[in-house]
C-alpha cells in the first residue's frame, strides 16, 4: 500500500570500467562505462514509511546495519525525503544473496533496489533515467543495474552547472546483437577489501600518472565496445573488456601508494584464461576492486571454463551467471 514498496535488483559488472570520480558528493564519474547485468544474486530491498519515529530503523539480512554501511544508506534516504519534501524515517529491509564473503560488490544491486523501493515509498513518479541518477548518488555503478543486459553509464557534461552535470549522468540500455554470454566468477579471495573502491579511486585519480592515459583509451574502448555488441562480436567484447580492466589495474599499481587488489590466486585464474584461449576457447578475464576474476565465455562453454578455473585454484567457490533483468518494483 502507500508508503510501502519493495523492489529487487541484481548485480553488475562492467566491461568497461567506472574508476574515478570527478565529483565526489554528486557521484559523477571521469568515464562513461558499460556493463553487464547478472541473472544471479539479486538484492530485495523493502522500505516502509514511519511516520513519528526520529530515526531511520535499517537491517540488513536481518541485522541491523552498522557502520559505513549505515550511514550511507542513510545519506541517501535524506536525498529521497529533500526530494519528496516528505522528512518521514523509513523502516528498510534489505535480503541480499550475495554469498556472504564472495567479496562481491553488493552495492550496485543495493542501491539501485533501494532507489527503485524508497522512490515509490515516498511517491516520487520518476522514470527510468531519473532512477538511475538517483540510484547514482548511492552507488556510482548502482547506476547501471536499473537495466538489464547492457548498460552504458554516460559520464555527462562537464562545463556548465552542476545541476546540468547531474542531469546528464546516468545509464540506458545498449543495443547488443545476440551474444549467448557468460560470466564465470571464481572466488579466489572471499577476505575484505584492502582498501576501500572509494579510497583506491581517490588515491589513483589523484597520485597514478597512468590515470589520463587510461582514462583517455577508455573512450576508445567504449566506443569499440559498443561496435563489438553491435555485432555480436563476444571475441572482440572480450578482448576489449580484459584490456580495459587490467589497464584499470595498472593505473592502480602506479598510485602512490600502490593500489594491488591481484593475489597469487587472481593471476593463477588468469594464467588459466590464458591457456582457455591457446586451446581455441574464447575466455576473457575482468577483475574488479578486489582479488576475484571473472571470465567472459560463451554460454555454451561455461562449464567446460568454471571447470578450467576450478581446477586452478581448487577450493574455491565458482560461479556461472547470465545477463540478467533490471531493477523492479514487485506488486505489495
Ligand atoms: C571497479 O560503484 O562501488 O567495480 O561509486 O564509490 O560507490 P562508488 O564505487 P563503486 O565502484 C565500482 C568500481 C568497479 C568498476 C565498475 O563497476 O565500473
Amino acid at each position: 500500500g502507500a508508503g510501502t514498496a519493495t523492489a529487487v535488483a541484481h548485480p553488475n559488472i562492467a566491461l568497461v570500467k567506472y574508476w574515478g570520480k570527478r565529483d565526489e558528493r554528486l557521484f559523477l564519474p571521469r568515464t562513461d562505462s558499460l556493463s553487464m547485468t547478472l541473472d544471479i544474486f539479486p538484492t530485495t530491498t523493502r522500505v516502509r514509511l514511519a511516520p513519528g519515529a526520529e530515526h531511520d530503523t535499517l537491517t540488513f539480512n536481518g541485522a541491523p546495519a552498522t557502520g559505513e554501511a549505515r550511514r550511507r544508506i542513510a545519506a541517501f534516504l535524506d536525498l529521497v525525503r529533500e526530494r519528496a519534501a516528505l522528512g518521514h524515517r523509513a523502516v528498510v529491509d534489505t535480503v541480499n544473496t550475495v554469498p556472504t564473503g564472495a567479496g562481491l560488490a553488493s552495492s550496485a544491486s543495493g542501491f539501485a533496489a533501494l532507489a527503485v523501493a524508497a522512490a515509490a515509498a515516498y511517491g516520487l513518479a520518476l522514470d527510468a533515467t531519473a532512477l538511475s541518477r538517483l540510484a547514482r548518488r548511492g552507488s556510482g555503478s548502482a547506476s547501471r543495474s536499473l537495466f538489464g543486459d547492457f548498460a552504458v553509464w554516460h559520464a555527462g557534461v562537464s562545463a556548465g552547472t552542476a545541476e546540468q552535470a547531474d542531469l546528464s549522468s546516468y545509464a540506458e540500455p545498449v543495443h547488443a546483437a545476440p551474444l549467448d554470454p557468460a560470466l564465470v566468477i571464481a572466488v579466489v579471495d572471499a577476505g575484505p577489501k584492502a582498501v576501500s573502491s572509494r579510497e583506491a579511486m581517490r588515491r589513483t585519480v589523484g597520485t597514478s600518472p597512468l590515470y589520463e592515459p587510461w582514462a583517455h583509451s577508455s573512450g576508445a574502448d567504449l566506443a569499440d565496445m559498443r561496435a563489438a555488441l553491435g555485432r555480436g562480436d563476444l571475441e572482440a567484447v572480450g578482448e576489449i573488456a580484459e584490456r580495459n580492466a587490467l589497464g584499470m589495474h595498472a593505473t592502480m599499481l602506479a598510485a602512490r601508494p600502490a593500489v594491488r587488489y591481484m593475489s597469487p590466486a587472481s593471476l593463477t585464474v588468469l594464467d588459466s584464461v590464458l591457456q582457455l584461449r591457446r586451446e581455441g576457447t574464447a575466455a576473457y578475464a575482468t577483475m574488479d576492486a578486489g582479488p576475484n576474476v571473472k571470465v567472459l565465455c560463451r554460454r555454451a562453454d561455461a562449464q567446460r571454463v568454471a571447470a578450467a578455473v576450478r581446477s586452478a585454484v581448487p577450493g574455491r567457490a565458482v560461479h556461472i551467471a547470465g545477463p540478467g533483468p533490471g531493477a523492479r518494483l514487485l506488486s505489495e
